[in-house]
């Protein structure tokens, strides 16, 4: 076990046994034991496959993978919602997730009531792939940056801390910025010690991030290369307008703050930073959002994520929990149930689709599964 990552309090290895929800999307109570190996979810489009993948997703992150806002999970008529799971290996867990209009969210570990929300973080190590994740590889830089950010906050509960302050502390300045653009004002020692704790953060941060993405492109070559069969070179690259390498970095990023202070007001945001650093996938030396086709990015995707679970097994030294929603939207019936069997010989694997032809009996011989006919909100 990496002693570098070691989170004393992430218990590995669990599987989710059982679940229990209700008000949450279409189902006012549902409740299911799952298998250890393979659940497969089958049901028409609407049924409520995806929403127990969400359901799921929400005990191990705390946030949905469909939505920022809760309000749209409760189920319409109601004003609540819970999600109750236990997870066991040799002992058990329990979380359960509460969320009123009026209260907001709690989230209780073992019947505690957890401080902060992120505290769930790296508890039970969930690896999803869904077809919107396809955005990661299409879509703008953000997204890259919260999947890089998402598998280091999972593994190291220092990079999660250093991440939540250095979002706050970025937000303060820029609520800052417009005090002081209201107020004429210039750029004083107060904003010098908050940009030279910003500096602390994003040297931190930047780090991680570039020393993550050296280890992480072995494997995404490898994963990209065995599901193609090619010889491909796909890597992700970190481009960053700041020498955060340089032992003056801190005092050469105050220096950058202060000259761009007037620039800063009149925008009303802080225009420098690690916040602008630009996450790119390429793909034989040529920017994959640019000009990857259709193929291409779903290839990618699925390498991106099987990538993430190896990094993340690896550093946790635990099982994870696979939810592949909709894989076969991804990839030909052949390699898809290649991969469900590659992923399930050592983890709890969650797939759904609306045509059990995609999985025929012989395809999975040999293995443990359970299918769960869906059908809409029921129970
Ligand atoms: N807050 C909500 N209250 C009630 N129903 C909801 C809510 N949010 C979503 N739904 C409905 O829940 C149903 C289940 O959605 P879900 O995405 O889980 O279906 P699915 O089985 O994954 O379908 P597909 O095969 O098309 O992906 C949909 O009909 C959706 O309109
Ligand atoms: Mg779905």
């Amino acid at each position: 076990m990496s002693s570098k990552f070691y989170d004393p309090i992430a218990i590995t290895d669990m599987i989710l046994k059982k679940i229990k929800m209700n008000n949450f999307r279409n189902y006012t109570k549902f409740e299911k034991e799952f298998n250890d190996s393979i659940n497969i979810l089958t049901g028409d489009n609407g049924a409520g496959k995806t929403a127990i993948l969400e359901a799921i997703y929400i005990m191990s992150i705390s946030k949905s993978f469909r939505t920022n806002s809760f309000r749209d999970i409760i189920n319409k008529n109601e004003d609540y919602l819970q999600i109750f799971g236990k997870f066991v290996n040799q002992k058990s867990c329990k979380i359960n997730v509460n969320y009123t209009k009026n209260e907001g969210k709690k989230i209780f570990y073992n019947g505690h009531n957890l401080e902060k929300n992120t505290d769930l973080i790296g508890k039970i190590p969930v690896i999803i792939l869904s077809p919107s994740d396809q955005r990661i590889t299409e879509g703008p830089n953000s997204l890259r940056k919260n999947f890089i950010n998402q598998i280091l906050c999972q593994v190291d509960d220092k990079y999660l801390k250093n991440l939540l302050n250095f979002n706050k502390l970025l937000k303060r300045r820029n609520s800052l910025l417009k005090e002081y653009s209201k107020k004429n004002k210039k750029y004083d020692l107060y904003f010098e010690t908050i940009d030279e704790q910003i500096g602390k953060y994003s040297q931190y941060l930047a780090e991680k991030r570039d020393n993550f993405i050296k280890e992480f492109n072995q494997r995404l070559k490898q994963n990209f290369n065995k599901i193609t069969h090619l010889d491909a070179n796909i890597k992700i690259e970190h481009k960053s307008k700041l020498e955060f390498k340089k032992e003056n970095f801190i005092a050469q990023f105050i220096k950058l703050l202060k000259s761009k202070f007037q620039s800063d007001l009149d925008k009303g945001y802080t225009g420098s930073g690690i916040h602008r650093d630009k996450i790119n996938i390429y793909l034989n030396d040529n920017n994959i959002r640019e000009i990857g086709s259709q193929g291409e990015h779903k290839v990618s995707l699925i390498a991106l994520k099987i990538s993430e679970g190896d990094f993340i097994k690896e550093k946790l030294d635990s099982r994870l929990i696979y939810l592949l929603d909709d894989l076969f939207s991804l990839l030909d019936k052949e390699h898809c149930i290649k991969i469900i069997k590659e992923l399930s010989d050592e983890n709890q694997v969650f797939i759904t689709t609306t045509d059990l032809n995609n999985i025929d009996q012989s395809s999975l011989k040999n293995k443990s599964y359970t299918t769960f006919n869906i059908e809409k909100g029921l129970s």
